[in-house]
């Protein structure tokens, strides 16, 4: 869902005002320290519920001030989001909402900066965050299903921490697998239908770098995973949490075989980065049949002008609301054409600008 309209009120450093977004393009410029990145931030905020900058939303409220307050136009809806030091009112269409959720699946948000190119070297938790993102806003069984396991998993790791009503075990085993096959069954389609777009739409970007995408299971090849909690319980037991399971899943990447953090140079390993967000972008806004939300802070001190060059022709065809902050006030080369707005960010004063 595109945004139409963002109000902020003691939002980082950002002068409160009231801005009317493009459908489509939109670029932020201004000197480092000025706010662009904290503009970025309330849209992904008023989103998510979180920052991309911060565990602790907190962090957000204006140094000066008790709380911010986000306010947004989407297409259909509402959304209000109050914080202050002591607690998160989230609002859609006037009525406050308990789960997080129902405003996180309402407005998909995808950010790339300078933290996007760990998808590679990062630990598996950010490759299952990136595939399960995805799986979020495409399935409508994800959620529920993330949540049962999430349950059993914590039930079961109590158990085995504790040491006590081992007898248990074989009831919260039962609980686990459930939602872990549904899930699994899911991560394994996605990861293939990954491979499959990237092939069909964004091996341009790639320039020739072969990469294969695969799901790996997080417990043994050789056995299905019923078979992986019976023979690792007696371990699991001894060491108090559960080892194996689809908490353990990751994206095997590699390049002619070997691993791609292994063998790419940094361009390359970030080129690869960037498709696969592209990916996950277009699985997304294909299903949801609205455009997704794509913030993209400072990619020019990350990429080179050709790399710049791919990524915005790709861009270009996808249904994205898009965002993209920059130090220069020039708008890229492939994005002239096109209409857009574009705002001036002068100590956490934002103005539109006009061109006449
Ligand atoms: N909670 C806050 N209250 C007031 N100012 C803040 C807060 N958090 C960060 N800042 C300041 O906001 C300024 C803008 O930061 P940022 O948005 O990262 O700028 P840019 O992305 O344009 O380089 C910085 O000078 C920073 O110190
Ligand atoms: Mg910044």
């Amino acid at each position: 869902m595109a945004i139409s309209q963002l109000s902020l009120t003691d939002f980082r450093n950002l002068k409160s005002t009231t801005l009317d977004f493009d459908r489509g393009f939109n670029l932020i410029s201004g000197d480092n320290g000025s706010g662009k990145t904290s503009l970025l931030e309330a849209i992904y905020v008023l989103c998510q519920a979180q920052s991309f900058r911060t565990h602790q939303i907190k962090q957000c409220i204006n140094h000066d001030k008790s709380g911010f307050l986000l306010f947004g136009r989407f297409d259909g809806f509402k959304a209000g989001l109050a914080r202050n030091q002591h607690k998160l009112e989230i609002r859609i269409d006037g009525e406050t909402i308990k789960r997080r959720s129902e405003l996180v699946k309402k407005s998909p948000i995808q950010v790339v900066n300078a933290d996007s190119f760990v998808l590679i070297e990062g630990s598996p938790g950010k490759r299952r965050a990136f595939l399960d993102w995805c799986l979020f806003h495409v399935e409508p069984a994800y959620a529920e299903n993330w949540r049962r396991f999430q349950h059993a998993l914590k039930q079961r790791n109590r158990l085995l921490k504790t040491k006590q009503d081992l007898k248990q075990l074989d009831y919260w085993d039962q609980y686990l697998l459930e939602p872990s096959n549904e899930l699994y069954v899911m991560r394994k389609q996605y990861s293939e239908k990954l491979q499959l777009v990237i092939r069909d739409c964004f091996e341009e970007i790639l320039e020739g770098i072969p990469l294969a995408i695969d799901y790996q299971q997080g417990w043994p090849d050789d056995t299905d995973l019923p078979q992986s909690l019976e023979r690792s319980r007696e371990r699991d037991i001894r060491l108090g949490f559960t080892g194996e399971g689809i908490h353990r899943d990751d994206l095997d990447l590699r390049s002619n075989g070997i691993r791609v953090g292994e063998v790419l140079s940094r361009g390359q390993s970030k080129r690869v980065c960037l498709v696969l967000l592209l990916a996950v972008l277009k699985l997304v806004s294909d299903a949801s049949h609205s455009p997704v939300i794509l913030l993209i802070d400072d990619l020019h001190s990350e990429l080179d002008q050709h790399a710049q060059q791919l990524i915005y022709r790709q861009l270009l065809q996808m249904d994205l609301q898009l965002f993209i902050s920059n130090i220069e006030q020039v708008v890229p080369a492939a994005i002239e054409a096109k209409e857009f707005k574009m705002f001036h960010v002068e100590h956490g004063i934002i103005r539109p600008r006009i061109f006449s």
